[in-house]
């Protein structure tokens, strides 16, 4: 694992759009795993800069990691909804290519099943992550058990008050997501994880430096062996033993 800090979140993003070039200039269709959240603004923004200055991903795919159940592609709040905002708005996107899973879908098992069989024939290539303050990844919340595959998953009561705050009513924020499983994340050839800010300082020192236990799911990046971790300094300050690189 390495970790790397960075003054500001807008470097951080830079330094992640560089893995995002490497990986295009190894694969003729690089596969990315996106992420959704506020801590992905700052990427979306430098990897449209980067498409505008040249950086072709006309062949990549992009997957990404969950959604709402109940929020339709058209629902401005809904992973998607993110994505055609950060993303697809500004730089186009073959439909084919781009994928999330549909939280409107009649069949949700079947909706996961489908979404597992396109990871089975698009291993993913870099796998970009978030953290919930509570350690989830994607929506792989805390708990006893985790689940390897893509999955319905009920929202705890910290994920649903923290993403509140996307919603203009607090009442709206689903209480239930499909989300890949930690078997789907791992199996990601490089994964790169992000996280900004002061109030995810405790989380991440926990999830890096801490045991590995399904009550903390991003504690289990500690066992894949390409694991990247881009920090602002607010969000490194309370690790400690671990080498971290500066930028
Ligand atoms: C959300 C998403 C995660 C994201 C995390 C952090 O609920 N499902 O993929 O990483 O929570 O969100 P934020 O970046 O807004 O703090």
């Amino acid at each position: 694992m390495r970790i790397r800090v960075f003054d500001t979140p807008d470097a951080a993003a830079a330094y992640a759009v560089a893995l995002v070039e490497q990986t295009a200039a190894v694969y003729a269709e690089p596969v990315l795993g996106l992420a959704t959240g506020g801590t992905m603004i700052p990427f979306y923004k430098a990897l449209v800069q980067a498409v505008r200055q040249g950086l072709d991903l006309s062949r990549a795919w992009a997957i990404n990691l969950d959604e709402y159940v109940g929020l339709g592609a058209e629902h401005p709040q809904s992973c998607a909804g993110f994505m055609r905002e950060h993303l697809y708005r500004h730089v186009p996107w073959d439909g084919a290519r781009a994928h999330i899973p549909d939280g409107c879908a009649p069949d949700l098992a079947a909706e996961c099943r489908r979404y597992d069989r396109l990871l089975a024939t698009h291993p993913v290539h870099l796998q970009f992550l978030g953290i919930g303050l509570n350690g989830h990844i994607g929506f792989n919340e805390p708990g006893d058990e985790l689940v390897a595959e893509t999955h319905l998953v009920e929202l705890s009561e910290t994920t649903i008050r923290s993403n509140a705050r996307f919603f203009r009513d607090p009442g709206e924020v689903p209480r239930r997501a499909i989300t890949m499983g930690v078997g789907g994340i791992l199996r990601a050839e490089r994964v790169v994880l992000l996280a900004f800010g002061e109030q995810k300082a405790e989380v991440v020192a926990r999830a890096l430096t801490g045991p590995i236990t399904t009550r903390l799911p991003a504690s289990l990046l500690q066992l894949h062996r390409d694991v990247t971790v881009l920090l602002d300094t607010a969000a490194a300050q309370k690790i400690r033993g671990k080498t971290v690189e500066n930028g």
